[in-house]
């Protein structure tokens, strides 16, 4: 499932981050095309944007696979209807598992999610992260307020996989009680569950800043050179 309902204001442009070319395509098809061609994933829910009116003209939007919905103003609400739309096509089967990726993750490589799959696929579920390089300073007012141990930190990616209902228990719990949460784990978490961190890629980056487009870019073009 890919929430794609965000406005992208960081990215300081009147249109969706999601819409922006990349190397001959929109940034959202780059960002589905893996599970679109994965034989084992059956459908793709995409959550967009009350007004718009981007996705349906692109040829992408005919794909058999793809189902769409409209999201909410935060993340989570876009990923909580989202979920309820792969509840409603799959409530005749047993425990039904969810990869949610961002649309602003054009790069992601097939072996990682395939991985995610393999390590993740329980009561827990999981996510891409990886481990933090740099040492990591708290601020406040400008100036450090203190040194975090980074052998405990991780950078959370996307996809994330979960099973639906229990996510779906999760997100409601965390909107109940006025909790923020930024990703699915983050919900998961609240609700007692231990997602697995699964080693994911430097080349799985979120475009965010207008600059991150040209590394998106790099990463493309290496992808293509060594499949
Ligand atoms: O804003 P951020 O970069 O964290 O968004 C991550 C993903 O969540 C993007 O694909 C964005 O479109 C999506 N999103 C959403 N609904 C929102 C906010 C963000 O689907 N209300």
């Amino acid at each position: 499932m890919l929430p794609a309902a965000g406005g992208g204001t960081r990215m300081g442009l009147a249109r969706p981050k999601q819409y922006l070319p990349l190397r001959g395509r929109s940034l959202i098809e780059w960002s589905l095309a893996p599970f679109l061609e994965s034989e084992w994933i059956d459908g793709v829910v995409v959550v967009l944007a009350r007004n718009d009116a981007e996705f349906s003209r692109l040829p992408i939007a005919r794909h058999p696979k793809i189902v769409t919905t409209i999201g909410g103003a935060a993340r989570a609400e876009s990923v909580l209807a989202g979920l309820e739309a792969v509840a409603q096509r799959t409530s005749a089967f047993g425990e039904v598992y969810a990869l949610v990726h961002d649309a602003a993750r054009p790069c992601v490589a097939w072996n990682d999610i395939e991985k995610l799959c393999d390590e993740a696929a329980d009561e827990h579920g999981g996510l891409l992260a990886l481990p933090v390089s740099d040492t990591l300073k708290k601020a406040r007012k400008g100036k450090v307020a203190g040194t975090v141990d980074r052998e405990f930190v991780w950078r959370a990616q996307t996809p994330q996989l979960f099973r639906v209902d229990l996510l779906v228990q999760a997100l409601r719990e965390c909107d109940e009680r006025g909790l923020a949460v930024t990703d699915e784990a983050g919900a998961m978490e609240r609700a007692g569950y231990k997602p697995r961190l699964v080693r994911g890629s430097e080349s799985n980056i979120k475009v965010t800043y207008p600059e991150d487009l040209r590394l998106a870019e790099f990463w493309l073009a290496q992808q293509e050179s060594s499949p």
